[in-house]
């Protein structure tokens, strides 16, 4: 039996780049001899295996056969005689299809190196197309590496073009794509994916309301100030969303079952976007209206969230818009220092204590603004 490293691993170190996990492929091994040799069997589908020490993955080689449509059905093959060439054929990039042998020994049977040199993402082979996933998967490795010069190969965007014409893209679950966006927001050039994924056509299925040159640029061009600062995958959502209403915003995460903070902030962003642009300039109504929206946003009891949302706006509204979360920066301070429980000891209760405490909010808010905004 014979182990390989291969990979990301792999892929990762030629790269000169932190190697994050290590996975291993076994050659010419049955299951019993693997867990006679103390490996814990992991999976019920693929052979693959935990080392008993290190705890990395050990996959018996394998090819696989795709059956049905979509993410699912697919017929393994496992065997001692399957080669390791068989099991690089059957992954996605060539640059993801190398191997190591243990004397460190690059097996790289379709020209991964030779890819890695020239920055391109290219597939191993047709099979490549048994699995739409493998188109998000390109696009996110695009905006991994984009900044070192990688682009997608001219066949590979065919080929990823021709499996979206052939409606591969509309068969994969929610699950599977949001899994590779939420991964995509959080990679060096997240608008590299959107840009991959529109150019092979899989962006008017996934995200329609993006399908638009326009706002697929006002989209990319908040995410990617966002994506400047140390953000969480809520606040790249809600930039990537930002040009929609607060209601389409809603209804497409909902669609890609986005975690419900993620659709909160987007579905926030978007109000406060619009709401913001309609601010009026007098100070009792700005005030009033600024008070209403540190309502929409709940800061009394979501502060931090609130603090979340404002940095999204801070960067990704438009330049005219920015003054406008300045003063609403200031007027949740102002609004955020009313302390409810003096207000109770002053003797008011139930629907009068809610009165009093908003028109507290409310002048200290009109006090805190400056003049420009009065
Ligand atoms: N792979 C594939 N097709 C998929 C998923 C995985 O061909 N749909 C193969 C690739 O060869 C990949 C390996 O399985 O290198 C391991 O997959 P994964 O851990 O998801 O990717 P890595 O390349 O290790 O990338 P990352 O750095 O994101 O972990």
């Amino acid at each position: 039996m014979q182990t390989y490293l291969v990979g990301g691993a792999v892929r990762d170190e030629l790269l000169g780049i932190d190697v994050k996990d290590r996975d291993w492929v076994v050659v010419g091994a049955t299951p019993d001899e693997m867990l006679a040799r103390g490996f814990k069997q992991v999976g019920a589908d693929f052979p693959v295996f935990l080392h008993p020490r290190t705890r990395e993955e050990y996959a018996l080689a394998r090819t696989e056969r795709k059956q049905g449509r979509g993410y699912h059905g697919f017929s393994v093959y496992s065997a001692p005689d399957v080669t390791l060439e068989e099991d690089l054929k059957r992954r996605d990039l060539t640059i993801n299809a190398m191997a190591q042998n243990e004397h460190g020994e690059l097996v790289d049977p379709f020209h991964g190196l030779e890819d890695l040199r020239a920055r391109q993402l290219r597939h191993v082979s047709p099979a490549f197309a048994e699995d739409p996933l493998r188109i998000l998967r390109t696009a996110r490795f695009a905006a991994r590496f984009q900044p070192m010069g990688f682009s997608v190969a001219t066949d590979t965007m065919a080929l990823m073009q021709q499996m979206v014409a052939q409606g591969e893209v509309d068969h994969l679950v929610p699950e599977r794509v949001w899994q590779e966006v939420q991964r995509a927001l959080h990679e060096q050039e997240p608008g590299t994916f959107f840009e991959v994924l529109r150019d092979c056509g899989a962006l008017p299925v996934l995200i329609p309301e993006l399908a638009d040159s326009d706002i697929l640029a006002e989209a990319l061009s908040a995410l990617r100030a966002v994506a400047q600062l140390d953000s969480r995958t809520e606040q790249r959502f809600a930039a990537l969303l930002l040009p929609l209403s607060p209601e389409q915003a809603v209804t497409r995460a909902e669609a890609m079952k986005a975690p419900n903070d993620c659709r909160d902030m987007a579905r926030l962003a978007c109000h406060f976007k619009s709401a913001l642009a309609d601010l009026s300039s007098t100070q009792h109504a700005c005030a009033s209206a600024l008070l209403e929206l540190l309502d929409y946003a709940d800061l009394w009891r979501r502060e931090a969230r609130f603090e979340a949302l404002l940095q999204v706006l801070e960067c990704a509204l438009p330049e005219d818009l920015r003054a406008r979360v300045k003063a609403l920066q200031i007027a949740a301070r102002a609004a955020g220092g009313v302390n409810p429980g003096e207000l109770l000891d002053r003797g008011f209760k139930g629907k009068a204590l809610g009165e009093a405490i908003r028109l507290e909010r409310l002048k200290r808010i009109e006090r805190a603004l400056p003049e420009s905004n009065r």
